[in-house]
């Protein structure tokens, strides 16, 4: 009973981003703020999660609606209990024409080098690291928890042993806090054929205290990285893509591969809603059309509620086709004074 699905923009549904926890052991003010998210914070009761079992089968009816890749996040997503479970289930699905799917992870790396094995072996892909500066003290303020960077640094080797190629690793960028961490960052993953981009500070969610002045626009940020390093722009891979990519030319000023690449992100100063390809379902089952939605789809009570496989699939269905979301191309048309909505839904819940 199912096809490809396009919005009304004629957007497909392309990635799934699954959340499989509200919780997490850093507190980045951009994020989790500790003034909000302190120990009388509610989180999400375990009977309110959706089980493994639960979120492969939702997979699953996606992946029939035409979704290639998944992802994990959080939260923490290394903080849900035996997570490699959940990989290992993912990792069993086919699209139609029997291929497996993109299946990956974004995490802090704080666990990943216990974990790094374990989930290589359950059958994940990749990982993504979130990393906001290599100065010790600057991560540290960071993440507000003190933890070190070293041990996000042996994560990522962890990982690269592990034998999980096409590492990928974030840096949120805030002007005056981490920004004069950007070109050691560059100069430290150059080479390594570890692709770092650079994120724009967004205004997601309604407690992070959001101001236009401590974004840093990519265009400013590549500006300063090119009277540094020799970049050179690269040819977009695949529709849809969140980063516009810049390569290393060699000396002669040739593109030279072997030096690695870099990434933008600029979700506030170039919105990238015209080909958003991606869905995302909270820790709890409620499926989002957008980063900045304020209201989602509840498919955990039809999973609950005994609702067959095609029951869900044709829930799924107009949900995607009604789709009229852009949130950042509609903000970045309005006044910097624009208050954002208070109910619009924290990042570590929707799933960044
Ligand atoms: P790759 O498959 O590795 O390219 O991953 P990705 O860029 O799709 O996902 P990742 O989790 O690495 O996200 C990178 C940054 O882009 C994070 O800050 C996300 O919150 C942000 N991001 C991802 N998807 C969207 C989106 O649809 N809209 C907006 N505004 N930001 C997004
Ligand atoms: N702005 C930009 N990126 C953010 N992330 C979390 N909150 C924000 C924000 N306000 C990033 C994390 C992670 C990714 C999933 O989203 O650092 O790399
Ligand atoms: Fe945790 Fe990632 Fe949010 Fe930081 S950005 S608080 S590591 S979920
Ligand atoms: Fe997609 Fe919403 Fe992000 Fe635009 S703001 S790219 S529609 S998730």
């Amino acid at each position: 009973p199912t096809g490809l699905l396009q919005d009304r923009w004629g957007r497909p549904l392309h990635d799934l981003r699954i959340s499989v926890t509200d919780r997490c052991n850093f507190r980045c003010n951009y994020c989790m703020p500790k003034e909000v998210f302190d120990k009388n914070y509610q989180y999400l009761p375990h009977s309110s999660l959706l089980s493994f079992e639960e979120i492969t089968r939702l997979a699953r009816l996606f992946v029939a609606h035409g979704v290639r890749k998944i992802r994990l996040t959080g939260g923490e997503p290394l903080l849900r209990k035996h997570v490699e479970r959940l990989v290992e289930q993912l990792a069993q699905l086919r699209t139609p024409d029997g291929q497996p799917l993109d299946l990956t992870l974004t995490t802090n790396a704080s666990l990943l080098a216990r974990k790094a094995r374990a989930l290589k072996d359950a059958g994940l892909n990749r990982v993504t690291v979130s990393l906001d500066g290599l100065d010790d003290a600057v991560f540290r303020r960071m993440n507000d928890v003190d933890f070190p960077v070293s041990q996000v640094l042996a994560g990522i080797e962890a990982a690269q042993a592990a034998g999980l190629d096409n590492l990928k690793v974030n840096m949120v960028v805030k002007r005056g806090t981490n920004d004069d961490q950007i070109l050691p960052m560059a100069r430290y993953f150059q080479g390594t054929g570890i692709a770092l981009r650079f994120i724009e500070y967004m205004d997601v969610g309604a407690t992070n205290g959001w101001r236009m002045d401590e974004v840093l626009p990519s265009d400013e940020l590549i500006a300063r990285l090119r009277t540094q390093l020799p970049l050179v722009p690269l040819e977009a891979t695949a529709r849809g893509e969140t980063a516009v990519r810049w390569g290393y030319a060699d000396a002669l000023g040739r593109h030279d591969p072997s030096l690695g690449e870099i990434g933008v992100i600029s979700s506030v100063t170039h919105a990238f809603c015209g080909d958003c390809n991606r869905a995302r379902l909270s820790t709890e089952g409620q499926l989002y059309l957008c980063l900045f939605a304020t209201q989602g789809w509840d498919l955990r009570s039809l999973l609950r509620n005994g609702a067959s496989d095609e029951e869900i699939a044709a829930a799924i269905a107009p949900i995607w086709q009604q789709r009229d979301d852009r949130y950042s191309q509609l903000r970045s048309e309005l006044p910097p004074s624009h208050a954002p909505s208070a109910r619009r839904i924290e990042m570590s819940y929707i799933g960044g």
